[in-house]
């Protein structure tokens, strides 16, 4: 199915919902909660099977997924801000935390994604940052927009899982 023409219209998470799907290693769905359908306004089938990318919001920037899958490839789990495109072309962001799931001898068999609702506080510092991201990208590269972050975190003096939380606690 062709992606959604987006649009300015918000679907609001509620505090008590938790947006749940795994995949396999390649970011296949395999399995999605009520609360995350509801949020992407699709029905099951239209997720289940699908790359993650259904839910894809054209105003991320790329090096935030590269960042994503060389932490939970490496098997290391992490906590994201992302905007996601409905179905219906709305949106919605969440707070992700994606992690690794192991078999018996250790490999990563899948991955594992739970997300609730942003601060809206952390938001008024996030969105002009993949905002910047997103120009940089398009007039140069991912690798000079990855650079951004790293070096407005390297101001900050903390890691990206420490800037993410503390973002979450304000
Ligand atoms: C467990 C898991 C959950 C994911 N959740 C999302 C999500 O909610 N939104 C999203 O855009 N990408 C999500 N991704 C990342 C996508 O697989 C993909 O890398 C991303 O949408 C970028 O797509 P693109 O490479 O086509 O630009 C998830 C990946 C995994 C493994």
């Amino acid at each position: 199915m062709a992606k959604a023409t987006p649009t300015n219209i918000e679907f609001e998470l509620n505090e008590r919902d938790f947006l749940v799907s795994k995949t396999d290693t390649k970011g296949i769905i395999t399995y999605c909660n009520e609360a995350f359908m509801k949020a992407a306004s699709a029905p099951e089938k239209e997720l289940l099977g699908k790359p993650h990318n259904v839910v894809r919001h054209p105003e991320m920037p790329k090096a935030i997924f590269k960042l994503f899958w060389e932490k939970i490839q490496n098997g290391d789990e992490i906590f994201a801000y992302v905007k996601n495109l409905r179905f219906d072309g709305g949106f919605y962001w969440v707070y992700a935390n994606v992690t690794a799931s192991f078999d018996k001898r250790n490999s990563i068999v899948g991955y594992y994604s739970v997300r609730r609702k942003v601060n809206p506080k952390a938001l008024d510092i996030i969105k002009p940052i993949y905002e910047r991201m997103i120009s940089i990208e398009r007039s140069s590269s991912m690798t000079e927009s990855r650079k951004y972050l790293d070096d407005l975190l390297k101001e900050e003096g903390v890691s990206y899982e420490e800037f993410s939380n503390n973002l979450q606690r304000l």
